[in-house]
């Protein structure tokens, strides 16, 4: 079902998917590797990424997957994982940030003191995507799709005097402003990059619907109350190799090119509220990352 097969519908491509080790991006990764792509699927465990690369190639006959493992939590290790791809590879044509974490209800931070949903959600896709933009820009025609989720909608008004989260900390805030945030940052390159005259690299963000993968994992671990939340939500929640549908038609389906600052869900463009949107908040978040992520920024023309 799965057998690799480059073909005009699906020209080769290069492409990049992090949190490819698991759910989602697992699905993503398995269904580009059947169009006969080139697949760099990152993961963060050494051990699980290999075995998942091993079990892509062997169910679609594509042995070009490579693994490539980096905690996306840390935005040093970001910054070498893109430093290792800048050296592996002369270009891309796709980068799929997919990775992605939920905790619990007490607030972590990581060890370069950033809440953490926030560092692998919004910090890690803004740095990995400007350090790899050299790397796309190579492409005659690249793609950056963004894996969002609509849950902001739950997390109330976004508090951007406390972006991080310090006094306001809530599971629900965390997570649902981490993928608003990751969403506008998107908008905001897009934007960039149309205004800087940029035109062959499209930036898009994807929701992909409730699927059953591990995300909850660590939030119902460390917060158990959610269980009975998550069984009453069982009825709405579809596989992961669903979820992974809209990720795999804006990364390669030709009947995308060029459509470009969109958010797509359902195997459509999604309209969005304009509650939701601020021209204010996004400049704001950038700068905010920019500022954060400064010393890894350095060499890259922004
Ligand atoms: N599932 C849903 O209903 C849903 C809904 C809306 C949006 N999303 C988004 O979809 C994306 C994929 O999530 P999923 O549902 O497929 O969850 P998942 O099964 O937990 O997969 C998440 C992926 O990200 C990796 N990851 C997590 N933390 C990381 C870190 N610190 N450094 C590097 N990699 C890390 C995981 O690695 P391991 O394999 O080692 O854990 C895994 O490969 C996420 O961005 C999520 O927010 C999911």
């Amino acid at each position: 079902m799965h057998r690799a097969s480059s073909n005009a519908t699906h020209p080769k491509k290069t492409i990049l998917v992090t949190g490819a080790s698991s759910g989602i991006g697992k699905q993503t990764a398995l269904a580009l590797a059947a169009q006969g792509h080139t697949i760099i699927m990152h993961g963060r465990n050494t051990r699980k990424t290999q075995e998942v690369r091993d079990w892509i190639v062997e169910r679609t006959g594509n042995r070009d997957v490579h693994a490539h493992v980096a905690d996306l939590s840390l935005m040093n290790e970001v910054a070498r994982f893109a430093a290792d791809i800048n050296a592996a590879y002369d270009h891309l044509d796709v980068l799929v940030n997919n990775a992605g974490g939920q905790f619990g209800s007490t607030r972590e931070v990581t060890a370069e003191g950033h809440e953490k949903t926030f560092a692998i959600n919004t910090l890690a896709p803004f740095l990995l995507t400007n350090l790899l933009l050299p790397k796309l820009q190579r492409s005659p025609s690249a793609r950056i799709v963004t894996v969002a989720s609509e849950s902001y909608r739950q997390a109330g008004q976004p508090i951007l005097d406390d972006i991080e989260l310090e006094g306001h900390y809530s599971m629900a805030r965390a997570y649902g402003f981490s993928k608003l945030y990751v969403w506008w940052l998107m908008r905001q390159l897009d934007a960039r990059l149309k205004a800087a005259g940029v035109r062959n690299v499209t930036v898009n963000t994807v929701e992909p619907g409730s699927a059953a993968t591990a995300l909850q994992r660590e939030s119902i671990r460390k917060s158990p109350w959610m269980l009975p939340l998550i069984i009453l939500w069982l009825p709405f929640i579809r596989t992961a190799r669903h979820g992974a549908r809209t990720s795999v038609l804006m990364a390669s389906s030709p009947t995308v090119e060029g459509v470009s600052g969109e958010f797509w869900g359902n195997m459509r463009r999604k309209h969005i509220n304009g509650k939701w949107i601020s021209a204010d908040g996004e400049r704001r978040i950038w700068d905010y990352c920019e500022r954060v992520c400064a010393s890894y920024l350095t060499d890259v023309t922004q």
